[in-house]
């Protein structure tokens, strides 16, 4: 089974020239300054376009004085945000509100739904032909909102639209590898489903290199990584949500994109993608990645579940479908 690992090795033993574009939406945020920082250490970036609606100018002028390729601009407010995205090969957006203590994912809904039409409606415009990483949660609503968008703009190429659930697999090739005593670098557990609650699935008998567990740490690991995030949102009280893991997670996802652009085999991320891999139109899970974006969605995954993996991927499919159809109704009212 193709691994998720980090392509950070790789990337130094080939010495790739620097070459590609990358912005990032709401740069100026928790996640958007460490995420900055890691996509400015890439050795496959010669431009990093930094966007926010306020605050983006000191963290350009900060981060453009590390030797690293990468140039560094900075555009503020809608008025500029045409040419942050003119020629970007990879946008990434973590633009909207995080969770306080005691919200759910969807209660971001109403504020970020509007922003994430918004800046896709933006990046149709400007460069319908980027990969596009969407950040901003509800994830399971954003994604399809940015689908939407993108329809109604005639570019949507399901292929280059991906949700970000990178931080799921981080999370829980830790826990596992923690629990297990495994090296950690080379714990590989694929996460499905989607990224709120019960939604996400890690599919821990698929976790490489093959390892067993009790029922009892079957239902231990998966409900720390479901509830992770809330772990986290609990401990920095009221300061926000997961930003460094996060920024961690999603530099992985654009390293290994970039990979797939240059062309690279074997690139495979988990992602929330549009999907045939169940009834559900998205649905994350495994996929190849390749210059033209998703070259396969993996099934295999999916295949001899036990039998709490299959209860649970029938218990999350009314909530994510809910989700779905709520992103999709958001950009048909707006209409
Ligand atoms: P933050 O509040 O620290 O930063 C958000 C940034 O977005 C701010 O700089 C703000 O100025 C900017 N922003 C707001 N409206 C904008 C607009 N219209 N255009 C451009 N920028 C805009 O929030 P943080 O912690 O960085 O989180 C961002 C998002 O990421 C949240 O929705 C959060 O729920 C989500 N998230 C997703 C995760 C995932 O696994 N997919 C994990 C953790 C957080």
């Amino acid at each position: 089974v193709p691994k998720c690992l980090p392509k950070q090795v790789l990337s130094n033993q080939l010495q790739p020239r620097a070459s590609f574009k990358v912005a990032v939406l709401g740069a100026a945020g928790g996640i958007g300054q460490p995420l900055g920082l890691l996509i400015k250490m890439s050795p496959l970036v010669s431009s990093l376009h930094l966007y926010d609606i306020a605050n983006v100018k000191g963290v350009a002028a900060d981060l453009s004085h590390c030797n690293s390729p990468a140039q560094v601009l900075d555009f503020t407010g809608q008025s500029e945000l045409a040419n942050c995205l003119k020629g970007v090969d990879v946008v990434v957006i973590p633009a909207g509100v995080p969770r306080k203590p005691g919200m759910t994912r969807d209660d971001l809904f109403n504020i970020n739904a509007g922003i994430v039409k918004t800046l896709v409606e933006a990046v149709a415009d400007n460069c319908p032909d980027a990969f596009i990483h969407i950040i901003s949660n509800p994830v399971n609503s954003t994604v399809p909102i940015a689908a939407e968008v993108l329809k109604q703009k005639g570019v949507y190429n399901p292929k280059k639209l991906f949700g970000v659930t990178t931080l799921d697999v981080v999370r829980a090739n830790t826990f596992v590898g923690q629990k297990k005593n495994l090296k950690i670098v080379d714990v590989d557990v694929p996460v499905v489903g989607g990224h709120a609650g019960i939604t996400i699935l890690p599919l821990l008998s698929k976790t490489s290199p093959s390892v067993t567990f009790t029922d009892e740490e079957v239902g231990e690991l998966t409900e720390r990584i479901q509830n992770a995030g809330t772990e986290v949102v609990e401990a920095k009280a009221g300061a926000g949500s997961a930003t460094l893991s996060m920024a961690y997670a999603a530099a992985q996802f654009v390293e290994s994109s970039l990979h797939a652009l240059n062309g690279e085999e074997d690139v495979y991320e988990c992602s929330f993608v549009q999907s045939e891999l169940t009834e559900l139109p998205f649905f994350a899970s495994r996929v190849k990645l390749g210059k033209k974006g998703i070259e396969a969605v993996i099934s295999d995954d999916l295949h001899g579940l036990t039998e709490y993996e299959a209860k649970a991927l029938e218990a999350l499919k009314a909530e994510l479908k809910a989700s779905i159809e709520k992103g999709v109704a958001f950009v048909h009212k707006q209409a």
